[in-house]
């Protein structure tokens, strides 16, 4: 068993948008790893947020790895954008690419990691193929589109599928979840094989975001 931290990435969705600088500050003095953006365009998901113009005002603001969650489609079209923008892991859904490894090579090319996202839906056993090329796989504990809902209890089986796919064809990869992660279930789902936990509401929304932050961190294997 490996024996690691657990990386725990805010999802900007649930910050204070009158005060990015702030919010991101917040995050990086709790020991965040990653900031999380995530991508809606109102078509793939019932929300829209939005673009690379933010992303780079993030960007600017920080030193932490920038975990772009592209929820749109046609993803390809916008990848480079996003890279440049100052995206250092692009993650897109395997339902909006036909093409997906076109997608994952699209993304390495201009130079950042790359992710595979599947909603609650998506067996993970549809990933089979493409596990080897990837750096990430970003499984939703939700059904994408909004921040503050509940998680899925399915998703756990799903994660273990998955390390245990992992574990065969790619064991370097990181497994993260996204959607209705809490200081109460992350222990669990990192047991099951998470490494990653992106939490927008249990982080930016807590009475206290460092004691959060360090409670979820502290989930061990
Ligand atoms: C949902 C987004 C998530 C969301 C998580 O579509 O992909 O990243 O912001 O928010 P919480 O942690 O509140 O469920
Ligand atoms: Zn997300």
């Amino acid at each position: 068993m490996r024996e690691k931290t657990t990386l725990l990435a805010p999802s900007i969705l649930s910050a204070d948008f009158t005060n990015l600088a702030r919010s991101i500050e917040t995050a990086e003095k709790a020991g965040a790893d990653w900031i999380h953006c995530d991508v809606m365009d109102g078509h793939f998901v019932p929300n829209i947020t939005f673009g690379p113009f933010i992303v780079q005002a993030i960007a600017k603001c920080t030193n932490l790895v920038i975990d772009t969650h592209l929820m749109i489609s046609d993803p390809d079209r916008y990848i480079e954008d996003f890279i440049k923008a100052g995206s250092n892991q692009v993650t897109v859904h395997q339902e909006t690419c036909p093409h997906l490894h076109r997608s994952i090579q699209l993304i390495r090319d201009n130079g950042a990691k790359a992710g595979v996202s599947i909603n609650p839906a998506t067996p993970v056993s549809t990933l089979e193929s493409i596990l080897p090329d990837l750096d990430l796989v970003l499984l939703m504990s939700v059904n994408p589109g909004f921040g503050g809902q509940k998680f899925i209890p399915s998703s756990i089986a799903k994660i273990r599928r998955l390390d245990d796919m992992r574990n065969a064809l790619n064991p370097d990869m990181t497994i993260a979840v996204d959607g209705g992660v809490t200081v109460h279930n992350a222990q669990e789902l990192v047991s099951a094989g998470a490494d990653a936990l992106i939490a927008g509401t249990a982080f930016f929304r807590a009475e206290n975001p460092a004691e959060a932050a360090a409670k979820i961190r502290s989930a061990t294997r």
